[in-house]
């Protein structure tokens, strides 16, 4: 399943607002890391750092990352932030929060003025995980062997689902 990475140089940067983001996007970390996917992982805030979420973003593409995964809470302008300084892909996940239960996250990421595309996954864990596999087939299109990799997953899945008993 995993392939050997062949650089070391972060393909990928996973960001988050926020250290309180770290347990949802541990699981984007996860499946980044069994895909063997050199990444990195970074606190870098819209609001808070708004310089530096300016200044990594305009920097990504010229560093050699290919996808940028950014995660936000509450209002969540990260992800559209970093769209608007680079052409790079980059994934939107919108963390669930305490007061809208996430509903304000994925409003606030999702709804990007025409122009300036942020790909939005799901609220949360299935959010993380799919942001990771998104950024995969993205690096899969010039990869053969990441495009072989993730059809092995699909059957693993597949084969998990059928083989699933119930009580
Ligand atoms: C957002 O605010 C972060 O992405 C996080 O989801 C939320 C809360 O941040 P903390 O107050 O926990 O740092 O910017």
């Amino acid at each position: 399943m995993s392939p050997e990475a062949t650089t070391s140089t972060p393909l990928v940067a996973v960001i988050m607002g926020s250290k309180s983001d770290w347990e949802t996007m541990q699981h984007a970390d996860a499946k980044l890391t069994e895909f063997a996917i050199a990444h990195e992982c970074r606190v870098i805030s819209a609001h808070r750092t708004p310089q530096l979420a300016g200044e990594f973003a305009s920097g990504a593409a010229e560093r050699g990352i290919e996808v940028l995964i950014c995660a936000a809470g509450g209002a969540a302008h990260l992800a559209g932030v970093f769209a608007a300084h680079t052409t790079l892909p980059v994934l939107g996940v919108p963390m669930k929060s305490d007061a809208l239960n996430g509903m304000d996250s994925l409003l606030a990421t999702v709804q990007m003025p025409a122009g300036i595309p942020v790909g939005t996954l799901a609220i949360g864990k299935p959010g993380a995980i799919n942001a990771a596999l998104f950024a995969i087939a993205i690096l899969a299109n010039s990869r053969p062997e990441l495009r072989a990799a993730l059809e092995e997953f699909r059957k693993t899945q597949d084969q998990q689902v059928r083989s699933t008993t119930l009580p």
